[in-house]
């Protein structure tokens, strides 16, 4: 697993090729899922779904959005507190191991019709589907829609400035990226997290013992959102062996624009 090269290599891809998963990348997917553990104890799974039935179609509708998928990667979890961004860490896992493998994903929460995903999904009573993502052999051709709208117009994929998403102190001091030192890698990683609508409403505040993450709340998908900024973070502390401990420090202050979420404390 090389997550930094995964990480800076992944892109939200709307276009496929129309050619079905093989077999070979199905079985290695279904077997990277089956074995990864629930980031923060979350009940939640990831399921892989194909848009056929024995050799027939079956409408997977995401409103002209995807074009060309066969195969669907759907986030199913339980409502509970922290089950978002849990669950969304455990996704972002799957879609980053998908982008190793050189296919192409893109995190969907609204353009997709729930009604005819659910209906692939044995969905328990107790359980959401929020997230998808198409899984594919990536097109060359590039419609209007990624063209036009999301490439040409950088708002949808550029990233704001190191300094306006990391801070130390507090609020009013910008980090810089020299006094990040181990984080500034990890940090970077963060930053370059796909968010719903490209916000990047994620904020982290460094301090002696710990680094604090916040989020901005804007919509539902902000808990997704810090969940894979979470994963991105952790992992690519993993890589570089640094070492920690999740925390949610109590009676923590929150700032009126942005809302406590957790710490990374070491000793
Ligand atoms: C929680 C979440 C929900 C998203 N929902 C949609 C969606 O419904 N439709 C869509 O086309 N893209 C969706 N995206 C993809 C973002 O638009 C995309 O990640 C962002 O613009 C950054 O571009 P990039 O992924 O190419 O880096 C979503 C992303 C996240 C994280």
């Amino acid at each position: 697993m090389n997550v930094t090269e995964w990480i800076r290599k992944r892109r939200s891809v709307r276009t496929y090729t129309g050619e079905p998963l093989r077999q070979e990348h199905i079985a290695v997917i279904e077997q990277y899922i089956s074995q990864l553990p629930k980031p923060f104890g979350v009940k939640a799974r990831v399921e892989l779904i194909r848009a056929d039935a024995e050799g027939e179609p079956v409408k997977l509708g995401t409103y002209g959005w995807i074009k060309g998928a066969r195969e669907y990667l759907a986030l199913i979890y339980e409502e509970a507190p922290f089950a978002e961004p849990a669950a969304a860490y455990l996704f972002e896992q799957v879609i980053l191991f998908c982008t190793g493998l050189g296919l192409g994903t893109c995190w969907l929460g609204g353009s997709f019709s729930r009604s005819d995903f659910e209906k692939q999904i044995q969905l328990q009573p107790n359980e959401q589907l929020r997230i998808v993502s198409p899984v594919g052999y990536v097109s060359d051709r590039k419609r209007f829609l990624e063209k036009y709208i999301f490439r040409a117009e950088s708002k949808h994929t550029s990233r704001k400035p190191f300094g306006e998403l990391f801070f130390g102190k507090d609020f009013d001091h910008p980090l810089n990226r020299n006094a990040a030192g181990v984080f500034l890698q990890p940090l970077e990683m963060v930053r370059l997290a796909p968010s719903a609508n490209n916000k990047q409403e994620w904020r982290a505040l460094l301090e002696d013992k710990a680094l604090h993450f916040y989020k901005k709340t804007y919509s539902v998908f902000d808990a997704f959102d810090i969940g894979i900024a979470l994963c991105h973070f952790e992992l690519t502390c993993k890589e570089l062996g640094i070492g920690n401990t999740w925390k949610v420090l109590k009676d923590f202050p929150d700032n009126d624009n942005v809302k406590y979420v957790i710490s990374w404390v070491w000793n």
